[in-house]
Parts: C-alpha cells; sequence; structure tokens
C-alpha cells in the first residue's frame, strides 16, 4: 500500500498492524524525549485545502517526532488564490523534492485523484463528505484503549451523518474490526440508503444511548449545508443534543467521543463533554501516535 486514502480500501490486517505500531509509538511519546530517528531524510508536505486545527497539527508534530522535514501549505494564503490548480500546486511541491503529501481537499476524491497522476505517498487528511481515515483509525484506537477491544462493542455514530466524513470512515473501520454500528440523527441528516452499508438506525437520541457502549457525537457541518437547515441549530439541540443527566441517567458505562470541534450547547453540552464519560482528549492525545503509525509504515513501504 503505497497511500491511505481510505478506510474502504484497506484490512482488518492493516488496521491492525497500524494499532500495534501506533502501541509502540505511543510508548515513545511517553518518554522524556519523543523523538525517534525513523524518518530522518523523508520530507513530508502538509497540503490543507480547508481548515483543520487538530489533523493539521496531529499531522505534523508526529512528522516532526518521527524526525522528517515538514513543510506547511494552506491554500488561503497560497497562489491558490490566484487560479493555481490541485495538480500544478502538488508537483510544484514535489519539484522541491518532497516525499509525501498529506491532503485535506473539500471535494471527495481529490486525494484518490492526485494517487493516479503523482509519484509520491498521500495520505488524505479528510476529503469533503467522503472519509478521513486517520480520524476513523485513532477512535477506533481510542475504543480499544477504553474497552480493551474493539470487536463485540455496540457504537452508535449520532449527529449529521449526511456531510460527515469522520461517519464514513469510522463505519468501515469498525466494521471490519467487529464492531455493531449504529447511526442516530434527524431524518435530514441521514443519507437515505445509509442502511445498505449495515448499519442499525435510531431516530431517537436516547434509544441510542442506550443502545451503545460508546456514542461517537458529531456536529452539524453548516458549511457544507445549503438552503435552509432543518432543523435549526436550536431544534436539534432540543431533540438531539445529549447533556450529563442523559449520560448519567442510563446507569451504565458508557464511553462519549466527538471528533472535534464540538459546537457546545449545540450537539453536546459542556457538563457533558468535559463530563468522566468522555474520552475526548484522549483521542486527540491518540491521533499524534495514529499518525505517527500510518506515516512511518507508508514510509517503510516506499
Ligand atoms: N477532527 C478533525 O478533523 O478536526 P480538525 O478539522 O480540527 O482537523
Amino acid at each position: 500500500v503505497r497511500h491511505l486514502l481510505g478506510i474502504k480500501d484497506i484490512t482488518e490486517q492493516d488496521i491492525q498492524l497500524i494499532f500495534e505500531t501506533a502501541d509502540q509509538f505511543k510508548e515513545v511519546l511517553n518518554r522524556p524525549i519523543k523523538k525517534v530517528p525513523s524518518l530522518r531524510d523523508v520530507t513530508i508536505a502538509n497540503v490543507f485545502f480547508e481548515n483543520s486545527t487538530r489533523t493539521r497539527l496531529s499531522f505534523e508534530l508526529a512528522e516532526k517526532r518521527l524526525s522528517a522535514d515538514v513543510i506547511n501549505f494552506a491554500a488561503s494564503s497560497s497562489s491558490v488564490k490566484k487560479g493555481e490548480t490541485l495538480l500544478d500546486t502538488v508537483n510544484n511541491i514535489l519539484a522541491m523534492k518532497v516525499d509525501m503529501i498529506v491532503m485535506r481537499h473539500s471535494s471527495p476524491g481529490a486525494p484518490h485523484f492526485l494517487s493516479r497522476k503523482i509519484n509520491a505517498n498521500i495520505v488524505n487528511a479528510g476529503d469533503g463528505t467522503h472519509e478521513h481515515p486517520t480520524q476513523a483509525l485513532l477512535d477506533a484506537f481510542s475504543i480499544r484503549e477504553k474497552l480493551g477491544q474493539v470487536t463485540g462493542k455496540k457504537v452508535a455514530i449520532i449527529g449529521d451523518i449526511m456531510h460527515s466524513r469522520v461517519a464514513l470512515s469510522n463505519i468501515f473501520a469498525l466494521q471490519k474490526l467487529g464492531a455493531e454500528v449504529a447511526v442516530c440523527g434527524p431524518p435530514t441528516l441521514l443519507p437515505k440508503h445509509i442502511g445498505e452499508l449495515g448499519v442499525k438506525i435510531f431516530w431517537n437520541v436516547k434509544e441510542a444511548l442506550q443502545w451503545c457502549d460508546v456514542a461517537n457525537v458529531l456536529r452539524i457541518q453548516l458549511e457544507r449545508q445549503t438552503g435552509k437547515l432543518f432543523p435549526s441549530l436550536r431544534e436539534y439541540a432540543m431533540y438531539f443534543g445529549i447533556n450529563r443527566r442523559m449520560l448519567d441517567e442510563l446507569n451504565k458505562e458508557i464511553v462519549l467521543m466527538h471528533p472535534g470541534p464540538i459546537n457546545r450547547g449545540v450537539e453536546l453540552t459542556s457538563d457533558a463533554a468535559d463530563s468522566p464519560h468522555s474520552i475526548i482528549l484522549d483521542q486527540v492525545e491518540n491521533g499524534v501516535a495514529i499518525r505517527m503509525a500510518v506515516l512511518y509504515l507508508l514510509a517503510s513501504r516506499g
């Protein structure tokens, strides 16, 4: 495998190898000296055509912990603004002797398109509403860390499934690892054919919470919605928002996850997001080890 374009394209064995490699890097990250020489002489460009906090910084940190040389490109301050194409942009970056491209783009399939045109490893850091593979890997890795295994666990993905690349990559990853997956949200935010992916569907958030071991809560992606928002944010918060009382009243262990950024007061209240049920910041921590593992494994396969 030369690229990580999506979870759909990789096997359960690939995921387990990434997890075992991430376990080792997590140990490194807990040492006083967090750096290893594994990617010395490898140059990586983080090419972001969409905004990011966690993914971009986490990739950059992962690359630096592996001793790679790193350059960062943000479309918003680049010659893309003067009309330069995606392919020209990336070919110009590669002409500077760059080995790997980590790319986020608003168009589904953009990294797949590039993978057919260029001779460098590509890691998809999120392509529109399609996939966000490293997010799904760090999510499943965090469930494994918290609950011992992913196999047999019930995971409810709650929120704006329609516009979410996190949802699709999570469904693929969790099912490959043997979890039962459900989605929950208002009908306007669930894709019409989502049932064909073999997921259970809930329209009632309390029923979804009763059913699951893990609730992975997603935000409403306002930036991907056209026309009038239905339900409105206020209606969404009223019918699908999760608060601490709802979690406590379940009278069972439940793991609360969110890929970030959180719209506090919409999909999660602060007392839920910051509660002992939450592993949201563990997900962020694990993102660095997972991305180190992905970059290391891709670089070692050339
Ligand atoms: N989870 C995630 O992709 O966050 P960012 O958009 O901040 O990278």
